[in-house]
């Protein structure tokens, strides 16, 4: 299989990695930014392009790496030329774009995917198997709190998209994608969400750095999620409230993974130590390997363009009802 990549960023590199591991052929990469792409593909010993045009259909599978505000532009022009697309979260910054990225998919029959790389990482898939295997009963309650220094929090405006005025999007909309996608693929749809965020980047008004949301799933069950970008302080816990048992990953940074502890109602207990730190985990690679398998088998991946557009919605509802007061 022949993959092209768009966007030579720090993801880029995760996917370039997990590639060669494959031993996916990299055909090429292309990025805005021509000492960009010129010097990952150094790095990857492939080629870089200074235009894409004309390359489209010449890739079996096309990497789409670039801010999210970009996505749809890249999609649009793929369309008809290329059928299989992996492209990272989240979706779009808008509903239009998501809703449009959808319609292509089905136009143009294409297989796309959305890189919900939380979904194959060691900690989930521990944490999904005591729930498959009954060990936490029914989920009562989910929770995430996701804190760390983040884009901005140094105060270096310019070492990120993320805090770019012409392409920022706000935490609750690229960061917690991650997390209402790690909810609703373990206890199934959100139905109600309200939301309450907070900037701290006076220069940067539209940039939400700190975000809290709660949330009701079909199922009946609660949730919660609570991030910060502008933490001096790291951590991560996130997990499952159930009938029968509790288990949480936990982490001293704000994405790892180092230690599931369980605890069953029956008295039972359980700790295991996990190696699972986010850029040094297998993530990245499972996400491809599983995405490459579901191309050569003909199937549609579970985390396709209609589940990025349903986590869009959310991170946009918690924006909107944190824009409302509810006074008491
Ligand atoms: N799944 C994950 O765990 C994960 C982790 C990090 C980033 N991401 C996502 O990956 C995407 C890229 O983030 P990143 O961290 O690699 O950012 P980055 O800033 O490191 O890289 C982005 C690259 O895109 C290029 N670019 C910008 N606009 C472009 C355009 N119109 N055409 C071509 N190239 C363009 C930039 O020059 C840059 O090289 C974002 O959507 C982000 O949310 C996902």
């Amino acid at each position: 299989m022949k993959a092209l990549m768009i966007g030579a960023g720090g993801i880029a590199h995760q996917h370039l990695k997990a590639l060669k591991t494959l031993g996916t052929e990299i055909y090429g990469i292309y990025d805005l930014d021509p000492a960009k792409a010129a010097a990952l593909a150094a790095q990857y010993g492939t080629q870089a392009f200074s235009e894409i045009g004309d390359k489209l259909q010449n890739a079996d599978v096309i990497f789409l790496l670039t801010p999210p505000s970009t996505r749809l532009a890249y999609l649009r022009q793929i369309a008809g030329k290329c059928r299989n697309v992996f492209m990272e979260k989240p979706l779009a910054i808008t509903v239009e774009d998501a809703l449009e990225m959808e319609k292509l998919e089905q136009e143009y029959d294409m297989n796309c995917m959305v890189g919900f790389t939380q979904r194959f990482r060691e900690g989930y898939r521990l944490l999904k198997g005591l729930l498959d295997r009954g060990e936490l009963g029914e989920i009562v309650q989910t929770v995430v709190v996701r804190i760390g220094p983040g884009p901005g929090s140094d105060g270096n405006l310019a070492s990120s998209w993320r805090t770019d005025p012409d392409y920022v999007c706000g935490m609750s909309i690229e960061s917690l994608s991650h997390d209402i996608d790690f909810v609703q693929s373990l206890a199934g749809e959100i139905v109600s969400v309200r939301g309450r965020t907070k900037g701290t980047v006076a220069q940067l008004a539209q940039f939400d750095n700190n975000s809290d949301a709660v949330l009701s799933f079909a199922s009946g069950a609660i949730g919660s999620i609570t991030c910060s970008w502008s933490s001096a302080l790291a951590y991560t816990m996130k997990g499952i409230i159930g009938t029968r048992g509790t288990a949480f990953l936990t982490g001293d940074d704000i994405w790892d993974n180092t230690r599931l502890v369980f605890a069953g109602l029956d008295g039972s207990r359980k700790t295991i130590e996990l190696s699972d730190i986010f850029n040094e985990g297998e993530g990245y690679l499972n996400e491809d390997r599983y995405f490459l398998t579901c191309i050569e088998k003909g199937q549609k991946p579970v985390c396709g363009i209609r589940t990025g557009r349903r986590v869009l919605e959310i991170s946009r509802k918690i924006l909107e009802t944190a824009a409302e007061d509810a006074m008491i």
